[in-house]
């Protein structure tokens, strides 16, 4: 086997140290940083020639990472690493799937089409796959999609007693019904109409038939907030439990943490896809399996 390099880019991961474990991989050592005008400058310290390097990188902001990314790399490739594989826990730019109006691009294509010039190889957890069902629908290099259903599953199992598991919208089915599944709990899926950026409306959830439970929302991106405060608010409005928000992957735009926060939301709980103070899943399990790295 040839021997492993992990690099962890732009930002410290919580994930990092179970990756080295995982992958039995060497730490690798990097200068990164910017010049006064904002353009990156790359070092790499570490021996990588016919090495096979795995780059850490969540792209939550993923404008001021593309780029350092994509020169990382070319840096690899020049200093002779086999090969180049990206581990991406949050994978960005998912959600613009399809041309909604006039005169827009499918940038989760042309994403794609990037990464797959660039890397040979990407594992990313829940992707926003909608329109898309599976990666290798745009991408051309092999794809390995993690799942965070089972470390939710575990944290619903151990924190809420009766709970009514409830997706905002039709996408979020995937998630809902496969946590409810495995802990034998209940679920519900509302219908959401996304009206802006920063809009939408979700139906109301009838809860008749769950007396006693406890509204456990989950959705794989929470991003404005607007879509969890929307259902939160129509829970508050008709029931009296404590309501929980959970998220797969913790973007938080602006001030969207603030605000759920000062919504009737009882508690906020996200993975560590994306680093942030709510992180209390651990997905690091869903590394462990080395079939992953073959
Ligand atoms: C969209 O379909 C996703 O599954 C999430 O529901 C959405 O990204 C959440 O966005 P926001 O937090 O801005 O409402």
């Amino acid at each position: 086997m040839k021997s492993r390099l992990l690099f962890q880019l732009t930002e410290t991961h919580s994930l990092y140290n179970p990756l080295l474990v995982a992958l039995d991989a060497q730490p690798g050592d990097a200068i990164i940083r910017y010049f006064p005008d904002q353009e990156t400058y790359i070092r790499i310290l570490s021996e990588v020639k016919d090495c096979d390097v795995y780059l850490l990188c969540s792209l939550n902001q993923p404008n001021k990472k593309l780029i350092p990314l994509i020169l990382f790399t070319e840096t690899l490739r020049q200093l002779g690493a086999s090969r180049v594989n990206l581990l991406c826990p949050y994978l960005a730019y998912m959600r613009q799937d399809t041309v909604f109006h006039p005169g827009e691009g499918v940038s989760a294509k042309y994403i794609a089409t990037l990464f797959s010039q660039t890397f040979d190889s990407l594992i990313t957890i829940d992707p926003h796959l909608h329109r898309y069902h599976h990666l290798d629908e745009i991408y051309t290099i092999p794809t390995t999609t993690l799942h965070a259903t089972i470390p939710i599953a575990h944290w619903i199992a151990k924190h809420i007693q009766h709970p009514i598991i409830i997706g905002p919208d039709k996408e979020s089915e995937q998630w809902v019904a496969e946590i409810a599944r495995h802990i034998q709990q209940p679920y519900l899926v509302l219908e959401k109409t996304r009206l802006g950026d920063k809009m939408v409306s979700t139906s109301l959830p009838h809860l008749d038939n769950y007396q006693g439970c406890q509204p456990v929302l989950v959705d794989d991106i929470i991003s404005t907030a607007h879509t969890m405060i929307e259902t939160v608010n129509h829970l508050a409005a008709s029931q009296s439990e404590p309501i929980t928000c959970i998220g797969v992957h913790a973007i938080f735009a602006e001030d969207a943490y603030e605000k759920l926060r000062n919504s009737p939301t009882q508690k906020i709980v996200t993975c560590n896809t994306i680093m942030h103070p709510t992180n209390e899943i651990d997905v690091s399990v869903l590394f462990a399996s080395h079939q992953i790295y073959d």
